[in-house]
C-alpha cells in the first residue's frame, strides 16, 4: 500500500527546539505495522528519526506512540487498521511525559510514580525456607495487573494527568492494586491509607475510561482503581474527601432525585474542616456573581419518589 506518515519531530539540539511535523510517503505491505513503516523511513529516507523499540512483539513495552491521536504500541498496530491505501497516518510522541527526541519520551516521571506505590511485597514474620506459596485462585486474580508491560499508553492518554501531574496515574495505581490484592502482603492497610489520603491518589480518577480503551494488555487500570476504592472503604478508610464526595452524591440523588451541589461541596470538604470551607468561599462568591450559585435548600426532582424506589430496589438486590 501507499502511505504517508506525518511524523512529529523534536530535536533538542537545535537553537530553538520546537515540535514540527514532517511527511514521508512510502510503499509498504498493508500488513506491516506502523513501526515497520517508521523503520523503513529511517533506513531509506531519514536516518535521524529517533524512536524506541526492542521486542517488536508487544512484550517489552518500549514502543508506545500516538497514532492518529491515540496511544498505541507501534509494533502491534497494522497500517491497514489505521489508514486506507493512499491515506495519511499521524504519528506523535506519547502524551503526559517529557520528550527526549522525536518519538522518544523520558519515562522518569512514569517510573517515579510506579516507585511511589511501593511496588513490591511487604511481609511480616520470618522468611520461609523456600517460597511464599498461595492458592492458584488468589494468584490468577492478579493476572490482569501482572500482564502490564509498563508501556505508558494509559499514562499518555489519561485525562486527569493532562491537568494534574501529581495524580499517581493508571499504571501506578494498577500496580498498587496488584499488591493490595496479594494475600501474602502484610501492608494492605498502610497501602490503603496512603492511596486513599494522598493528593493524587485513588479518588482523583474521574473514570473517563481512556486507560481501559488504550491498554494493549487488558489491564483495565480504571477497574483496578475502582476495586482499590471499594476495598479501602470496606476496610474502614472512609474519612476522606473522596469518600465523602461519593457518599454525599449518593445520598442526595437518592433523597431528592437530583444532586444537591451545595451540600456536596460542604460534605466533601468536611463540616468541621474550617480551612477547607474558607477555601470554598471565594468559589461560592464567584458563582453567585455569575448567577450560578446552586440553591441553598435542595430542590426535589418531579420523579424523586421513583428515583428513591430505584435506589431501594438496587440496594435490596445487593443484600
Ligand atoms: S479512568 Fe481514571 S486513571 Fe484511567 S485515564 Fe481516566 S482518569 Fe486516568
Ligand atoms: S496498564 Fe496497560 S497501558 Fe498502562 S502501562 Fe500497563 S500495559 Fe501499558
Ligand atoms: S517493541 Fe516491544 S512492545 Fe513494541
Amino acid at each position: 500500500m501507499n502511505i504517508t506518515i506525518r511524523l512529529q519531530r523534536f530535536d533538542p539540539e537545535t537553537e530553538k527546539p520546537v515540535d514540527i511535523y514532517q511527511e514521508y510517503t512510502i510503499e509498504i505491505s498493508e500488513v506491516a505495522t506502523v513501526f515497520d513503516a517508521i523503520i523503513k523511513i529511517r533506513e531509506e529516507i531519514d536516518a535521524k528519526v529517533a524512536m524506541r523499540y526492542s521486542c517488536r512483539s508487544s512484550i517489552c513495552g518500549s514502543c508506545a506512540i500516538k497514532i492518529n491521536g491515540t496511544a498505541k504500541l507501534g509494533c502491534n498496530t497494522r497500517l491497514i487498521e489505521v489508514a486506507e491505501d493512499g491515506g495519511i497516518i499521524t504519528v506523535e510522541q506519547v502524551g503526559n511525559l517529557p520528550v527526549v527526541k522525536d518519538l522518544v519520551a523520558d519515562f522518569k516521571p512514569f517510573w517515579d510514580k510506579i516507585r511511589s506505590v511501593t511496588p513490591y511485597l511487604k511481609t511480616d514474620g520470618p522468611d520461609p525456607k523456600l517460597e511464599r506459596i498461595d492458592s492458584n485462585d488468589s494468584m490468577s486474580n492478579l493476572l490482569t495487573a501482572v500482564n502490564c508491560i509498563m508501556c505508558g499508553c494509559c499514562v499518555s492518554d489519561c485525562t486527569v494527568l493532562k491537568v494534574d501531574p501529581t495524580f499517581a496515574g493508571p499504571a501506578a495505581l494498577a500496580k498498587a492494586w496488584r499488591f493490595t490484592e496479594d494475600p501474602r502482603d502484610s501492608a494492605t492497610s498502610e497501602r490503603f491509607a496512603t492511596l486513599n489520603d494522598a493528593d493524587g491518589g485513588i479518588w482523583d480518577c474521574t473514570r473517563c475510561m481512556k486507560c481501559v480503551e488504550v491498554c494493549p494488555k487488558e489491564v483495565a487500570p480504571m477497574d483496578r482503581i475502582m476495586e482499590i476504592r471499594e476495598a479501602a472503604i470496606k476496610a474502614g478508610h472512609t474519612n476522606t474527601p473522596g469518600y465523602r464526595h461519593t457518599e454525599s452524591m449518593y445520598n442526595s440523588v437518592k433523597k431528592n432525585g437530583q444532586l444537591d451541589e451545595t451540600r456536596l461541596a460542604i460534605d466533601s470538604a468536611g463540616w468541621t474542616n474550617i480551612p477547607r470551607l474558607l477555601d470554598l468561599a471565594p468559589i461560592g462568591i464567584a458563582a453567585m456573581h455569575k448567577g450560578k450559585l446552586p440553591p441553598i435548600l435542595p430542590h426535589k426532582s418531579e420523579d424523586h419518589k421513583k428515583v428513591k424506589e430505584l435506589f431501594e430496589s438496587v440496594e435490596g438486590d445487593a443484600e
